[in-house]
């Protein structure tokens, strides 16, 4: 998969920042790519299906698609040259995930294991890795994780077990860019109203959920706090508790 529009810097206007958005294509992190294009981002919008970012790319002003599958380092490879001709990038959020079906571990088979820790766990690092050279003093990093990240959901070995590491990749990665002054932080939704649920819980009661655009807003505006102050997590839930 290569790059959908190859001079980035011709469709953007001079000054705005910039964001990449992974899974961009529906759900959460179409919901933030929509409110930082309202605040005036200039957005690369990642995700698998070409012809779907390329709708969104034309829909949102100021904004780039580019086919990434963020398992394949030779995929995210060409996605961190593409953005050198940028010379920076001021926000990531790494937001791309899956969930898997519903597998207890003692008949969880191990291919649907590694789809789940290499998209969510492997595949943040990878872009992370790809675009962190590109981060100055002032950048934000978001990274998706869950409310997994801290309670086990019986039958979700593998997004439990992603998610754990996820934050403590987050933690970690706070902690190593505090000198660099690029903040870090952790987004830990409960349950969303997002297709994700089509993978496990094809019923699941959506109108208890949180709309995906309450979690977009509460991301921008973390993204744009002055520099001096960071959210380092956020937690949101249903308002109902359990669904
Ligand atoms: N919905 C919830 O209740 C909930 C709660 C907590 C956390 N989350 C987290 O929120 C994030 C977004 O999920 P969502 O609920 O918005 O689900 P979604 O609607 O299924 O969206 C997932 C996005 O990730 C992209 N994606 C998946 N695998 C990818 C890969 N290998 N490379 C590049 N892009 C990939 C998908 O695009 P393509 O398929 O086009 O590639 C899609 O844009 C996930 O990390 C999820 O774990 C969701």
């Amino acid at each position: 998969m290569g790059l959908t529009f190859p001079c980035y810097s011709f469709r953007m206007a001079a000054r705005a920042k910039i964001a990449v958005v992974t899974g961009a294509t529906r759900g959460i992190g179409l919901a933030i790519a929509e409110q930082l294009s309202q605040r005036g981002f200039r957005l690369i919008l990642v995700g698998r299906d070409e012809r779907l970012l390329a709708k969104i790319a034309a829909r949102l002003p100021n904004s780039t698609a580019h086919a990434c599958d963020i398992r394949n380092p030779e995929s995210v490879a060409r996605l961190g040259a593409a953005l050198r001709k940028l010379r920076r990038v001021d926000v990531l959020i790494n937001n791309a995930g899956i969930a898997g079906p519903l597998q207890p571990i003692a008949t969880l088979d191990f291919a649907t294991w590694c789809e789940v820790v290499e998209t969510n766990l492997h595949g943040t690092f990878l872009v992370t890795t790809a675009i962190l050279p590109l981060m100055k003093k002032g950048a934000v990093i978001v990274n998706n994780l869950s409310v997994a990240a801290r309670t086990s959901f019986p039958d979700m070995a593998a997004y439990n077990a992603s998610k754990r590491g996820l934050l403590g990749f987050t933690d970690t990665l706070r902690e190593e860019m505090r000198e660099r002054k690029i903040r870090v932080v952790a987004l830990l939704p409960g349950a969303t109203d997002t297709a994700i649920w089509k993978q496990f819980w094809p019923n699941a009661p959506r109108r208890s959920m949180v709309a995906p655009d309450t979690v977009g807003r509460l991301v921008a505006e973390a993204v744009t706090l002055p520099l001096n102050a960071n959210v380092e997590e956020i937690v949101i839930t249903p308002s109902a508790g359990k669904l």
